[in-house]
């Protein structure tokens, strides 16, 4: 999956990841990450998701980063939000007080120029990755972050049956990735209702990463 992948879903229209109201996992288990109200929260490859909104209605300040400068702008325009736009080396950043969302490519983004965050939430970013490209996205992410906890959102299906994106991330793999640097405790696994797309049955498994 290339920027252009990316950039061409958006572009046409083709975004079926984005989900209108906030995602349940998220209202769900986000509180037992127990942040200090006004925390702020990454939310890397945040498109124009509703979930910047709920963190945001819960006290928190977010700060997200897209490929896609028309999500962000979307984000902002659905959102009736006005941001001041600067450009942060070969990122832009949109501020309008307590959301930021850069775009720009994640592995462009430096620790210095995210600022410090408290938690990251992850949803439909890792498992929007292919395998190889993985282990470089978990670590830049722990890099950045200083191994903020996280709330990761996986999928796990049978990848011989369908092709990503979004791709089957199995239990394995969560481990794989993370376990040198959180204790990983499985939150909540549940079906994913009429399966994925409708072409194989699929599972969500809500994970809660401390370091
Ligand atoms: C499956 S979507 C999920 C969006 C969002 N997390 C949500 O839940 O709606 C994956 C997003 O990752 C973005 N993306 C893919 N590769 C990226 C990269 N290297 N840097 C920044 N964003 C990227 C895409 O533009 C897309 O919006």
């Amino acid at each position: 999956m290339d920027r252009d992948f990316w950039l061409e879903k958006w572009r046409i229209n083709q975004i079926g990841f984005h989900e209108g109201t906030p995602n349940s996992l998220l209202t769900a288990h986000f509180a037992a990450l127990r942040l200090k109200p006004g925390s702020r929260v990454f939310v890397p490859l945040c498109g124009k998701t509703r979930d910047l909104s709920w963190l945001r209605a819960q006290g928190f300040s977010v700060v997200g980063i897209d490929l896609s400068r028309k999500a962000i702008e979307q984000f902002f325009d659905e959102e009736n939000i006005s941001s001041v736009i600067a450009q942060c080396g070969r990122l832009e950043r949109f501020d309008a007080g307590t959301v930021t969302l850069f775009a720009g490519d994640f592995f462009d983004l430096d620790a210095e120029t995210l600022g410090p965050v408290a938690a990251i939430y992850d949803r439909a970013a890792l498992i929007a990755l292919p395998p190889p490209i993985r282990d470089r996205y978990a670590a830049h992410l722990v890099a950045l972050t200083h191994a903020a906890p996280q709330l990761l959102v996986t999928l796990e299906y049978g990848q011989a049956l369908q092709s990503g994106p979004p791709f089957s991330v199995p239990e394995s793999d969560v481990h794989a990735l993370y376990d040198t640097t959180y204790r990983l405790h499985e939150a909540k696994r549940r079906d994913v209702p009429g399966g994925l797309k409708g072409r194989c049955p699929a599972q969500e498994v809500a994970w809660l990463l401390a370091p």
